[in-house]
């Protein structure tokens, strides 16, 4: 059977999970893909860094630039803008097709990578980019493609989900919860990500625009983060019968001057304590969403974590592989600009 080279970029605590997997599952991933995939390099910035998991010395490298060329599919896992988005531009202007998690990227410039990709009849492919290892992007773009989606309201950033659940259920003050939130590794390096909701807008960015057919420019994202939210307000949730949660939530809307569009927005709400998103605890993440046919639907589990974000890495490889060996097109539509983003100034909004 065919071989495919499978490049990975970056080592990280998602990237050497994928390694690791994909190198102990060879065999099993092989008859599922259709094709052996083969790790042929991965691109690291330290070849001698120290990792939780080892990793085959002679498959590091420091010269991703060689190792694109000539990949069948390109695993980016280097997180950040540059030098992701040219790697990820390189390796579609080759051939390859793309996997990635990197949702800061996705948000930023999703649309122009969907378009270099789709040019050449690749394509890039990134459930691994919200919620970790739930199934959430391919339910919303495949599943429930033939249905229309009212709304999607999102429990995406795991550790402001820790903070506040710690805050409601055990009393902790903010400060304690945070701090315990940074020791479980839950928080990103620079914090202010998770608790001013850059993470969760970026994560809602991404959400809106798969269950909404529509180009989302997450800086116009209307976002709130968790640093105003205190104790007393906890307090009077939990006896009005609600619980707070940063939500992420993504809405199709009639503005108050007629005008149908899309709302997103990130901010702290509160849920009624019998809604399922109530008991999402710690750091979990879910996404629930209602479409006209279907109704309601929750996608629930963990949110973050190598392994988690791994398993959902190696679910786009092996879709990625099969596309390759059967020679199908790609099934990812271009995002086209249907319904325009709403301003919360036109929006009523209750959760
Ligand atoms: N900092 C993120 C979170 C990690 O708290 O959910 C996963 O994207």
């Amino acid at each position: 059977s065919r071989t495919l080279r499978i490049a990975l970029l970056g080592a990280g605590n998602v990237g050497s999970q994928v390694a690791r997997l994909l190198i102990e599952n060879r065999t099993e991933l092989a008859a599922r893909a259709g094709a052996d995939l083969e790790l042929v390099g991965i691109a690291v910035r330290d070849v001698d860094a120290k990792r939780d998991v080892e990793l085959p010395r002679e498959l590091l490298t420091t010269d991703a630039d060689s190792l694109i060329v000539g990949a069948d599919i390109v695993i980016e896992l280097m997180g950040g803008i540059e030098p992701a988005r040219s790697y990820i531009l390189k390796a579609v202007e080759s051939g390859a097709d793309v996997v990635t998690g990197n949702k800061a990227l996705l948000a930023a410039h999703g649309s122009e990578l969907l378009e270099a990709t789709e040019q050449v009849g690749a394509e890039i492919s990134y459930e691994a980019s919200v919620a970790a290892a739930i199934p959430i992007l391919r339910p919303l773009r495949d599943s429930l493609a033939g249905d229309n989606i009212r709304r999607v309201l999102a429990i995406v950033n795991g550790s402001t989900n820790f903070i506040l659940d710690r805050m409601d259920q055990n009393g902790d003050s903010m400060a304690d919860a945070s701090q315990l939130a940074r020791e479980l590794g839950y928080l990103e390096a620079d914090p202010t990500l998770d608790v001013e909701g850059w993470d969760a807008a970026q994560k809602a960015t991404i959400l809106a625009r798969l269950a909404f057919h529509t180009s989302i420019d997450t800086e116009r994202v209307y976002r709130e983060g968790i640093t105003g939210v205190t104790a007393e307000q906890i307090e009077a949730a939990k006896s009005a019968g609600y619980v707070i949660k940063l939500l992420a939530v993504a809405e199709r809307l009639t503005a108050e001057d007629g005008t149908e569009g899309v709302s997103a927005r990130v901010y702290p709400a509160l849920v009624p304590r019998e809604h399922p998103l109530a008991s999402v605890h710690g750091g979990n993440n879910a996404v629930f969403v209602d479409a006209e046919a279907a109704g309601p639907l929750m996608f629930y589990g963990a949110g973050a974590g190598g392994l988690q974000t791994a398993s959902a890495i190696l679910g786009d490889v092996v879709s990625a592989a099969r596309r390759h060996v059967a020679g199908g097109p790609g099934l990812v539509g271009s995002s086209h600009a249907a319904l325009p983003l709403l301003s919360i100034d036109d929006v009523i909004t209750k959760y």
